[in-house]
């Protein structure tokens, strides 16, 4: 009995380690590379290709990205929302955001471009129910002082309708995250296009672990060796012109065996419409 018990608990703590969530810590600087590398399988974006896509991070051409943002169309008023993962942000002052900017219009990390918006977070909107350990409701939102002004390289997604089904769309992830797992970070923004599971495929996966319905799962099997990684935590997942899902978690990167592990948007709608409507 005791045996059993002290080889469960060792394979829950193997499992709780290797789910971690896919950010790192600030400070964690992705240099440029002379190779083109990828995301894992990624390609490169175009400029204007993915203007929705933005990040959390200190000044352009300081080369500090490492969580991924989206704004989103959902401030009626004078201020632009984004959003990202709440494990990007927690713990923080949400008063006092530290510096930290969204940087919305950039392609190159490692570069100061002319399309490159900063704007200033005025306040960040943890979600009130996030768990670190389960990573349940990890989203949180990003208030800015000034508004982006939307150009060809700078732009939003639509919110999705609240329990929307996505399952069986290929939608797009996109982020300067690892290249491969346990890899460099990408200094350039890619992308890489996979399939939304059902949710009984998710569970297949995670068996180990507590799947929430306002997860959802993207890649696996039908997209071995392609995926989202560390780094791209809290970016989009873009089906179409709809902020599907947020780069959350998953066991170890692009493993054919297991899905990455996202927030599902569309079940934090009313939410997010509670913190617009000011
Ligand atoms: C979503 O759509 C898929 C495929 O059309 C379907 O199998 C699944 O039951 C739907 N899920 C929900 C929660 O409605």
């Amino acid at each position: 009995m005791a045996h059993r018990t002290l080889v469960l608990v060792a394979l829950a703590l193997a499992a709780h380690l290797d789910a971690i969530p896919r950010s790192l810590p600030r400070g964690a600087l992705p240099r440029r590379q002379d190779t083109s590398t990828k995301i894992i399988g990624g390609h490169e974006a175009a400029e204007g290709q993915l203007p929705y896509q933005s990040r959390v991070g200190e000044l352009p051409g300081e080369g500090v990205g490492e969580v991924g943002s989206t704004s989103v169309a959902a401030w009626s008023s004078h201020r632009t929302l984004c959003v990202t993962a709440a494990h990007c942000v927690e713990g923080g002052d949400p008063t006092s955001p530290s510096g930290l900017r969204v940087v919305a219009g950039g392609l190159d990390l490692g570069t100061l471009e002319a399309s490159e918006q900063v704007g200033e977070i005025n306040f960040i909107i943890e979600h009130p129910f996030y768990s670190p350990i389960t990573f349940e409701n990890d989203i949180a939102l990003l208030r800015l002082e000034t508004p982006l002004l939307y150009t060809e390289s700078v732009g939003q997604l639509e919110l999705p309708q609240p329990q929307q089904n996505f399952t069986g769309e290929v939608c797009r992830v996109s982020g300067w995250g690892q290249t491969s797992e346990g890899g460099t970070l990408s200094s350039i923004l890619l992308y890489t296009d996979l399939p939304v599971l059902s949710d009984e495929m998710c569970e297949e996966s995670y068996v180990q672990d507590e799947l929430f319905p306002s997860m959802l799962c993207v890649g696996g099997a039908a997209a071995a060796g392609v995926g989202s990684c560390h780094g791209d935590s809290g970016g989009p997942l873009a089906c179409g012109s709809v902020l599907t899902g947020l780069v959350s978690w998953g066991y170890g990167c692009a493993r054919p065996e297991y899905p990455g592990v996202y927030t599902e948007v569309s079940y934090f709608v009313d939410w997010i419409a509670s913190h617009t409507r000011r």
